[in-house]
């Protein structure tokens, strides 16, 4: 591109303009759900200003506690819980949420709203430190008690298939918003001198055979037989291994490129690292929209049946042949 048309080329659409071009894809299309996707994309825009100037406003490292995962809780978490939280409560939208960072359902007082949100507000956070992308990961649902009422555990232990929509913001070498509703996978560059997301990714789609496997090898010795075959497997063909250590930058990677990321069942963890509600379930949903697919090793992710709100739970997600060719190994039941 030369001269003037540089100047004068369009920018794209913007996420508002795609919300409401969409809104027949925005369930029930009353409105609600549209804001309340506004409302996660505006405090992800306050997020994505404190992490970018972390290393200035001393805001990295951690606050000396745990949080209910007994994880050591970084300032950054406490912060993004916080703008979130704020932000899905003041945007009346959200009767409850489930946060990481919660141990009970955060009751936001709107207890007209219909949805009820998961979210983990900050993923990868130790990554925070050293300058390396992070995430925010979340689902919604819709309510199952009734309007009026404050939100129950019901309404928040659904299985995967019951989300309305989900999506991530990846704060990386740019800032992204990815989400689906259910009709596709669409992601969102962020525009910081226009303070505005526009689409950069329409249609995005996960190949069926990926070429990068995603695994924190230092377990291997834990892993189960039929993952640490797989692994093998993977070396024998010279594959590419890539783990970044933050969920959302390594699923990202591997939804443009191809590939598998794996948080196995271990000898210590049966039910490995990564949370079911606010971290599978959402990119489970994510990544069969975009033709892959997300097992525990056992089961289709999406149809877990929750039995508590922190719960976790084995992962193996990403391109449809590789989680087909690891669930063989662990020889458990196959994907058609
Ligand atoms: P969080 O920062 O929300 O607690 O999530 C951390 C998760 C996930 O982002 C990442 O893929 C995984 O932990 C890495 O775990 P290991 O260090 O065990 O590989
Ligand atoms: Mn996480
Ligand atoms: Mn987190």
């Amino acid at each position: 591109m030369t001269g003037i048309e540089k100047f004068t080329s369009p920018i794209g659409v913007a996420l508002d303009r795609f919300i409401s071009a969409k809104q027949e894809e925005f369930t029930y299309a009353t409105g609600e759900l549209s804001q309340l996707l506004r409302d996660i994309a505006l405090a992800s825009k306050i997020i994505n200003r404190e992490i970018n100037r972390a290393g200035l406003s001393g805001i990295e490292g951690s606050i000396g506690a745990d949080n209910i995962q007994g994880e050591r809780q970084q300032m950054l978490d406490v912060i993004a819980d916080y703008r979130f939280t704020r932000a899905l409560v003041r945007g009346g939208q959200t009767c409850g949420i489930v946060s990481e960072e919660n141990a009970e359902i955060i009751d936001t007082k709107n207890h007209n709203a219909k949805y009820i949100i998961t979210i983990d507000p900050l993923d990868g956070s130790s990554n925070i430190d050293v300058n390396v992308s992070v995430g925010t990961i979340f689902s919604i649902y819709r309510r199952k008690s009734p309007i009026g009422t404050p939100p129950t555990l019901e309404d928040v232990l659904q299985k995967g298939t019951e989300q309305v929509a989900a999506g991530y913001i990846l704060y990386g070498s740019s800032t992204m918003l990815v989400f689906t509703t259910g009709f596709g996978v669409n992601g969102f560059t962020y525009e910081p001198s226009l303070g505005e997301y526009f689409l950069s990714h329409p249609d995005m789609t996960i190949c069926e055979d990926g070429n990068i496997y995603s695994v924190n090898e230092g377990g291997y010795y834990s892993f189960p037989q039929g993952v640490q075959d797989y692994i093998d497997e993977c070396k024998k063909k010279k594959m590419r291994a890539r783990y970044i250590g933050s969920l959302v930058a390594d699923f990202h990677r591997n939804l443009l490129k191809g590939g598998i990321y794996m948080y196995p069942s271990t000898k210590e963890y049966k039910n490995g690292k990564l949370r079911l509600l606010y971290e599978c379930n959402s990119l489970a949903f994510i990544i069969e929209q975009a033709g892959g697919y997300a097992s525990n090793g056992e089961k289709r992710i999406l149809e877990i049946e929750p039995e508590e709100k922190h719960q976790r739970t084995p992962l193996y997600i990403g391109s449809k042949n590789m989680v087909k060719e690891v669930l063989n190994r662990v020889n458990v039941t196959s994907i058609a």
